[in-house]
């Protein structure tokens, strides 16, 4: 075999053995401290970001928990309303890897999420979910994720809970980061 040849097949096979899944962390933050997580979670990963935002932003009347007539409220109390996206993300199908990151409302994740999965093709990806919380466990709005979009590869990260330690917000980081499937 002519040794170009061998040079380039070696090329290929470590090419293969390197190859990194592409990793995009998606999240929608009303308060900044899942933009936060989000971002340190792609210093970790390397992974792109992008924002899930609404057509109409949410202002902080809007996640006013002393108000219960606000619109986070609202659309917590019918499940099937759909709030507008500002805009998706570009070449989505180029990513392996989403994730998807929330605060977590009323034991759940906000309605947006919702939108935001049904108006983006997740199918064939690998989808880890994760939040932010005051003291929820992500369990039941992973639980209710996975009921709602049985044809995905919903994996469940973790939360990040209100006011952590720094050994708490690292652990969660590193959670999040293995959660990635060895290729
Ligand atoms: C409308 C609303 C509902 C919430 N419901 C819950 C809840 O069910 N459980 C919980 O632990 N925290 C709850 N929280 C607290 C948020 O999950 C938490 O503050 C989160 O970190 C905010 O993230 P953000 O700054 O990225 O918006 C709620 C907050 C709001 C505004």
């Amino acid at each position: 075999m002519k040794k170009s040849l061998i040079l380039a097949m070696m090329a290929i096979a470590i090419a293969s053995c390197t190859a990194k899944d592409k990793v995009l962390i998606t999240y929608f933050s009303a308060s900044g401290t899942t933009k936060t997580l989000a971002q340190e979670l792609a210093a970790a990963t390397g992974g792109d970001l992008f924002e899930i935002e609404g057509a109409q932003p949410y202002t902080a009347e809007d996640v006013n928990l002393g108000n219960r007539e606000a619109r986070a409220f609202k659309e917590m109390a019918d499940k099937s309303f759909r709030p507008e996206l500002k805009e998706k993300p570009k070449n989505l199908k180029s990513y392996d890897v989403v994730y998807i990151g929330f605060p977590i409302w009323g034991n759940a994740a906000p309605n947006i999420i919702y939108t935001f999965i049904e108006q983006n093709e997740l199918k064939g990806k690998t989808v880890i979910i994760f939040s932010t919380s005051g003291s929820s466990d992500l369990g039941n709005s992973f639980r209710l994720l996975k009921e709602q979009y049985p044809d995905l590869t919903l994996v469940e990260g973790t939360t990040l809970k209100r006011n952590p330690t720094p050994e708490a917000r690292q652990e969660v980081i590193n959670k999040l980061k293995e959660a990635i499937p060895a290729k």
